[in-house]
């Protein structure tokens, strides 16, 4: 009994958390989520050197196991970007990148009850290192328009994330 009750209490803990209307609560333990892929780089500005970050993505296992049968993500879903810096200094090898200082967490939440248009994007970081324990979100036309145009399904990135985009 207490161990379900433990599993249950654990997802409740993986739903959107509000402190007020569309002003999301940063999700505590989404590293044990399922792990959808990871990329460097992809950045929105054309210029070489800027944003180029190494990003690891999370997702609810539920919503992953959803939308690999239906191909549409559950209500509900969140979607955790993490950002990291790129260090190079990775001695003893002698070149290559790895994921350095923590810069913050970026989220896609779907809850039509928080937004009209179904999807809400947050951003729990003012300034790179230092999170924030809430977040509200952005205008549509901030991040919902480049998603809903260019996320290969369902206003998300799959096309990105090989555990979500490959069949097997
Ligand atoms: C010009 C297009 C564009 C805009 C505008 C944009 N994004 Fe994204 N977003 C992307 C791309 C491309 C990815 C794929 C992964 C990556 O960037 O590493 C992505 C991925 C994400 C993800 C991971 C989940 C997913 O949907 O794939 C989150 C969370 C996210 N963006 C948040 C935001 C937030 C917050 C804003 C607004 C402040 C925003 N994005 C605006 C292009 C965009």
């Amino acid at each position: 009994m207490l161990r379900f009750l433990a599993a249950a209490a654990a997802l409740l803990a993986q739903d959107p958390h509000y402190a007020g209307k569309a002003v999301l609560k940063a999700p505590a333990g989404y590293r044990d989520w399922y792990f959808a892929g990871s990329n460097v780089g992809i950045a929105y500005s054309p210029e070489p050197g800027r944003d180029e970050f190494f990003k690891n993505i999370y997702i609810q296992k539920s919503a992953a196991d959803a939308f690999r049968r239906t191909g549409k993500f559950p209500e509900k879903t969140m979607v955790v970007m993490e950002i990291y810096k790129p260090e190079t200094n990775a001695s003893p090898a002698k070149r290559g990148q790895f994921q350095g200082a923590f810069v913050g967490i970026e989220v896609a939440v779907k809850d039509k009850t928080a937004v009209n248009e179904g999807w809400a994007y947050y951003k729990f970081f003012d300034e790179p290192g230092k999170p924030t324990p809430t977040a509200k979100a952005f205008g549509k036309a901030a991040c919902w328009d480049c998603h809903e145009k260019h996320g290969a399904a369902d206003n998300v990135f799959v096309q990105f994330y090989p555990r979500l985009r490959d069949k097997d």
